[in-house]
C-alpha cells in the first residue's frame, strides 16, 4: 500500500510517498481501506513536531478518514469486513490503509458519500460543542466567527444559522466571504481591509456581539473581545494565525463577559455521553440536508503535500480532501450558489431542530394565523389508557377490559376521548417556546370535538396553528391555538380542539 510518510519533521515538501507492506488487524483494531482523508489544521502541526500528540517517525499525517473495513481484529463486534466507515485516526490517514482502534471507527450514515463522511466529524463536532455546550448560543443572538471560511469556522457559520443566530462572518478575502454568505452568514467583514471594531460596531448598532468564535487568535482577538456585548461569551477555539494572544483581564470585567475555552478532543474523552448525543444530533441534521460541508478541492495521494501547503497558505475554504482513487468524486451537493449579502434584522423567529423559537410576545403576535408546527407521534398504549382510567375513575370496559373489547366493533380497547387531548401540553412544549417567557401555562380548551375513536397501540400527534393572541395585564398574553390531533393511518383526526395557553414575560 502507498503512504505519504513523514520521516523527519519539517514542512509538507519534506513528506515522501512510499510503498509499504499491507497492514494487518490487531486485537480491538480495524484495518480500513481508505477512500478519503480530510486535511485538518493539526496535520500541518504534527509533521513539524508542533502538535500535542507526537507519533514515532516515520508516520503518515491525516487524522480523519472514511473508507471500507478491510480486516477486523479479535474482539471487534460492531463492524465487519466490507462496512463503509469513517474514523478519527489522529494520524495515518494519508495512506491507502490505516490501522485504527475500533472505538474510533463509526458506520457511515446511509446515503453519505466518502468525501462528506471524511469531512464532518472534526469541524462540526468542534463547532457544535463550542456553540451549544460552551456558549449556549440562543436563537436571536448575534454570533461573530473569526476565520469564518476555515474548516471549523465555516461549520460554525452554518451551525450558528441553524441555531437561529444572526451570523457575522469575518475572513481575509471577499472570495472567502462570498462562500460564508452561501452558507448563511448575514453580515461579512473582510478583516484584511476593514477595521474589525468599527465594522462590528456599525453592524450591531453599538451593542456588540453576544458570542465570538475565535479559531485564529493573534492580532484578531483583542479588537474582537473589545467588541463583545454585555454578558457575551468569547470562545477560545484555536490560534491558526500564530500567536497566542495575551489579554488584559480587565476587559472581561468591563464587559461582564465570559472567556470560555473549547477543547473538543478532551470533551469527547471526558464527556462521551454528551459528545455522542451531539454527534447523533448532527447526524440528524446531515440526514435532513440542513448541514453540508463546503469541499474546497479534492487532491490525489500524490498531491497530499500540496493540500497541506494550501491549508498553511490560507488558500483552502472549508475542507480540503485527499482521495485515494479517481472513483471518489466531489459530492454533487457542492453546486456553487451566488447570493447577495442582505442586511437582515436580528432573527425574531427561528427554528432549532423542529422547534420554533419566538424572541418575545410581540414576535409571537406576528405569527397569528400561521402554523406552530407538528409534534412527534405518541403511541397510545394500554398502560397509558389504564393510568388515565385510574386517574379519572372512568374504567368503562371498552377502555380497560381487553378480553371483552375483542368482541366490540373495534376489536380492541379504545382510548378515552380526552386522553389524546391530555397530551396537548407535552405536544406544545415540543413545538415552540417564547424566549422572554418567565411563566407559561397550558390551562384549557374553549371547545373540543372527538371525531375518530383511538384504538389501543395507535399513534396520535398534534398539528397546531396560532389562531389569536389576546393581551393580559400585566406583561402577559392569552394564546388561542387551533389543534388537530391526527390519528396515524386515518384520514379523520382523533379530535379537533381550540386550546388556551397563557404566557407571562
Ligand atoms: N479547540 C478545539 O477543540 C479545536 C478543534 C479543531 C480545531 N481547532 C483549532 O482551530 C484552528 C482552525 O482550525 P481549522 O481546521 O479550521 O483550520 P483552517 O481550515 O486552516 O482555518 C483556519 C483559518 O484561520 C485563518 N488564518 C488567519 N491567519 C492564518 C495563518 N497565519 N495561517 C493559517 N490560517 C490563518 C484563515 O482564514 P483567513 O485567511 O480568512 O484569515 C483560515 O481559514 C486551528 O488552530 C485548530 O488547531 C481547535
Amino acid at each position: 500500500m502507498k503512504a505519504l510518510l513523514c520521516k523527519e519533521f519539517g514542512m509538507p515538501d519534506t513528506l515522501v510517498l512510499e510503498d509499504l507492506p499491507a497492514l494487518k488487524a490487531e486485537a480491538g483494531k480495524i484495518v480500513i481501506s481508505i477512500k478519503a482523508c480530510s486535511v485538518n489544521f493539526p496535520d500541518t502541526l504534527i509533521i513539524r513536531n508542533l502538535y500535542q500528540f507526537k507519533p514515532a517517525l516515520p508516520f503518515s499525517p491525516g487524522g480523519e478518514v472514511s473508507g471500507i473495513v478491510k480486516e477486523v481484529g479479535e474482539g471487534v463486534k460492531h463492524l465487519k469486513v466490507g462496512d463503509k466507515v469513517f474514523a478519527m485516526t489522529g494520524w495515518g490517514g494519508m495512506a491507502e490503509e490505516v490501522l485504527v482502534d475500533a472505538r474510533r471507527v463509526f458506520p457511515m450514515l446511509p446515503k453519505m458519500d466518502f468525501v462528506t463522511a471524511a469531512s464532518v466529524m472534526y469541524n462540526y463536532g468542534t463547532s457544535y460543542h463550542a456553540l451549544k455546550d460552551r456558549a449556549e448560543l440562543k436563537a436571536g443572538e448575534t454570533l461573530l466567527v473569526l476565520g469564518a471560511a476555515g474548516g471549523v469556522g465555516l461549520a460554525a457559520v452554518e451551525l450558528g444559522k441553524l441555531m437561529g443566530a444572526t451570523v457575522i462572518a469575518a475572513a481575509s478575502s471577499d472570495e472567502k466571504l462570498a462562500i460564508c454568505r452561501e452558507k448563511g452568514a448575514d453580515y461579512t467583514i473582510n478583516y484584511t481591509n476593514d477595521d474589525l471594531r468599527e465594522k462590528i460596531k456599525s453592524i450591531t448598532e453599538g451593542k456588540g456581539v453576544d458570542v465570538i468564535y475565535d479559531a485564529v487568535g493573534d492580532k484578531y482577538t483583542e479588537p474582537a473581545l473589545r467588541s463583545i456585548a454585555w454578558k457575551g461569551r468569547y470562545l477560545v477555539v484555536g490560534f491558526a494565525a500564530g500567536e497566542i494572544p495575551k489579554i488584559a483581564l480587565n476587559l472581561a470585567l468591563l464587559k461582564g463577559c465570559a472567556i470560555v475555552g473549547v477543547f473538543w478532543g478532551q470533551f469527547a474523552e471526558k464527556e462521551p455521553a454528551q459528545n455522542f448525543k451531539n454527534i447523533q444530533e448532527l447526524a440528524g441534521y446531515f440526514m435532513k440536508g440542513s448541514l453540508r460541508p463546503h469541499i474546497h478541492k479534492l487532491y490525489s495521494l500524490a498531491e497530499a503535500a500540496i493540500s497541506l501547503n494550501d491549508l498553511m497558505n490560507r488558500k483552502v475554504v472549508g475542507k480540503a480532501v485527499v482521495v485515494m482513487s479517481d472513483d471518489v468524486q466531489m459530492p454533487s451537493y457542492e453546486v456553487a450558489q451566488t447570493s447577495k449579502q442582505e442586511i437582515k434584522p436580528v432573527a425574531q423567529v427561528s427554528k432549532v431542530g423542529e422547534m420554533l423559537i419566538f424572541k418575545d410576545l410581540v414576535t409571537l403576535k406576528n405569527h397569528i394565523g400561521k402554523e406552530l408546527g407538528t409534534s412527534d407521534w405518541q403511541t397510545i398504549t394500554q398502560d397509558k389508557i389504564n393510568v388515565f382510567a385510574a386517574a379519572t375513575l372512568d374504567d368503562q370496559w371498552i377502555h380497560v377490559d381487553e378480553e371483552k373489547a375483542k368482541f366490540s366493533p373495534f376489536g380492541k380497547t379504545i382510548a378515552h376521548g380526552f386522553l389524546s387531548l391530555s397530551f396537548s401540553p407535552k405536544f406544545m412544549y415540543e413545538m415552540f417556546k417564547v424566549e422572554s417567557a418567565k411563566m407559561g401555562l397550558n390551562y384549557g380548551t374553549n371547545k373540543v370535538r372527538f371525531i375518530s375513536p383511538v384504538p389501543v397501540d395507535s399513534r396520535v400527534r398534534m398539528k397546531a396553528t396560532l389562531k389569536d393572541v389576546e393581551d393580559m395585564q400585566p406583561n402577559g398574553a392569552k394564546l388561542i391555538i387551533d389543534a388537530v390531533f391526527e390519528l396515524e393511518g386515518s384520514e379523520k383526526p382523533a379530535c379537533v380542539a381550540e386550546l388556551l395557553s397563557v404566557v407571562y414575560e
